[in-house]
C-alpha cells in the first residue's frame, strides 16, 4: 500500500521534514485501510459529485490543488518577503491531505461513485481530521483539513489554510459554474 500511495502522490517528496512526510503518507494508508475504494479508483472517479459527468478525476484535481497552493505560497513569499510568514511544508502536507477523508465519504456501487451512509453523516473534512490525528499529523495541518471547505467558513483560517482553500475552490468552482 505504501508504494501505491507514493505512486499516487509524487508530491510527497516536496515535504522536506521526513517525519511529516511519513505522517502524511501514513494518513493515506490508514484511509485506504478503512475505505471501500482502492488507489486505482482515484484515477477514475470524479473529483466531485456536484458536477454531472465531471471530466476531471479525483487525482488530477487533487494534485492540481497541491501544485497551485505550492506555487501561490512561493509567489507570496517571494513578493512579500517576511511580511507574511508561510510554512511551505505545511502548505504541501495540508494540500495533499485535504480530501483524504473522501476515502470514507465515497463508495462505488455498480460502477457509480456516490456518497456513502457514513459520508452523509460525516463529510470528508471531519473524517480527514480523524484519520490525520490517528497518524500524528500536527494540529496546524489538521486545521487546514478541517477548514478547507465551506465547513471552514466560520473558522479564522491560517494563512496556509487560506491559500489551500482558494487553490481548491479556484479549480472547482469553474466546473460547477459551467454545469449550471
Ligand atoms: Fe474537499
Amino acid at each position: 500500500m505504501r508504494q501505491a500511495v507514493q505512486k499516487l502522490w509524487p508530491e510527497l517528496d516536496w515535504i522536506t521534514d521526513p517525519e511529516l512526510r511519513e505522517q502524511v503518507a501514513r494518513t493515506w494508508i490508514k484511509g485506504f485501510e478503512m475505505s471501500p475504494l482502492t488507489p486505482a479508483d482515484l484515477d477514475e472517479i470524479p473529483f466531485t459529485l456536484l458536477v454531472p459527468d465531471c471530466p476531471v478525476t479525483f487525482m488530477q484535481h487533487k494534485r492540481c490543488v497541491v501544485w497551485i497552493a505550492k506555487r501561490a505560497a512561493e509567489a507570496m513569499r517571494e513578493c512579500m518577503a517576511d511580511a507574511l510568514p508561510i510554512d511551505l511544508d505545511t502548505v504541501v502536507a495540508g494540500a495533499i491531505l485535504i480530501d483524504v477523508g473522501k476515502l470514507l465519504e465515497y463508495e462505488k456501487v455498480k460502477g457509480e461513485t456516490r456518497q456513502s451512509q457514513r459520508g452523509r453523516s460525516l463529510r470528508h473534512p471531519f473524517t480527514g481530521v480523524a484519520l490525520a490525528m490517528m497518524c500524528g499529523v500536527p494540529d496546524p495541518i489538521c486545521h487546514i483539513i478541517a477548514a478547507h471547505s465551506h465547513e471552514g467558513d466560520l473558522v479564522q483560517r491560517s494563512v496556509e489554510a487560506e491559500i489551500i482553500h482558494h487553490a481548491d475552490f479556484m479549480s472547482f468552482l469553474p466546473f460547477k459554474n459551467l454545469a449550471k
